[in-house]
């Protein structure tokens, strides 16, 4: 904790989408963390897509910070990308354990609370409440990560367009494709999981919310449509529908004490105030990285 004109204030470090085994994005995290490890600060929070499962660049990544104080973490879909068939237990037991053996605290599960400060976080998911209705694309194309011109190319999702009366001419032209649907597996539907994580987020902000304490969130995906990015091409909009989900946003909405929410996922750099809450998206890509602080005081 350091202490500003006689108050005691604790800094908050907070990155996202570090990227590590992605080979573009790699060198830029290296940098970043170097940065980071030069900043100071009290806490850092990291909030996702810090590198896909399988192997140990999870483990190589956070090793490279050099931080005295907690470090929370907080998973991105891109935790959940797997070769194996079972995203849901690396997310629920897997991810818990490695992030615990580094000395990480695993904020899934539980809340870093240190004096009047609490922190929560979540990877938070999508429902595709934020997908474009001017794409024309039914559900059924989001719900299998493909649009319905990409449908048309790959046998395993033909059988999307054997009723082709709800595909309009315009939505049909549409090639994309979201890579979750390859390599996350989590056997439940999109709205499941996303309607589980938001139990769990829900019973520790009414947990936390008994106390006078001001309360930072930090989820991975998207809380609100107005952090979404602005259009770029039919590819990026259709992405738009796993940006994330106005769910969590109304969740956190309903806690006064909530003063923040961080994301990451888009991509896009993004802030704006919604109610009493400022929602901030630190805007890491694979291009460019980049860190927030944020004094609590
Ligand atoms: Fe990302
Ligand atoms: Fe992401």
């Amino acid at each position: 904790m350091g202490r500003i004109t006689g108050q005691l204030t604790m800094r908050l470090l907070i990155t996202a989408d570090l990227h590590y085994n992605h080979p573009r994005s790699h060198p830029l995290a290296v940098d970043l963390i170097a940065q980071m490890n030069q900043a100071g600060g009290d806490v850092l929070l990291v909030v996702g897509d810090t590198a896909s499962a399988d192997g140990d660049d999870l483990e190589k990544c956070l090793s490279l910070f050099r931080f005295n104080g907690p470090k929370l973490f907080v998973a991105g879909n891109h935790e959940l990308w797997t070769r194996r068939d079972d995203s849901d237990r690396i997310f629920t037991e897997e991810l818990p354990k490695r992030i615990g053996q580094l000395g990480w605290h695993w904020l899934q599960d539980q809340p870093f609370v240190a004096g009047n400060v609490a922190i929560v976080g979540s990877i938070g998911w999508y429902d595709y409440s934020f997908a474009q209705s001017s794409l024309e694309i039914p559900r059924r194309f989001y719900a299998a990560k493909v649009s319905p011109g990409a449908a048309d190319r790959l046998d395993q999702h033909q059988h999307l367009l054997d009723n082709r009366d709800d595909v309009s001419a315009r939505a049909a032209g549409i090639v994309a494709r979201w890579n979750d649907g390859q390599f996350v597996k989590l056997h439940q539907t999109d709205e499941e999981f996303l309607a589980r994580l938001l139990d769990q987020l829900s019973g520790q902000l009414q947990s936390l919310s008994r106390f006078p304490r001001q309360i930072i969130a930090a989820v991975h995906h998207l809380p609100f449509a107005q952090l979404l990015p602005p259009p770029h091409s039919v590819q990026w909009d259709f992405a738009k529908a796993y940006l994330g989900s106005d769910q969590i946003g109304r969740l956190l909405v309903q806690f006064p004490n909530v003063t923040h929410v961080y994301c990451g996922h888009s991509h896009y750099p993004a802030e704006a105030a919604i109610g009493h809450l400022q929602a901030i998206n630190v805007g890491s890509g694979y291009r460019a990285k980049k860190f927030l602080t944020l004094d609590v005081t």
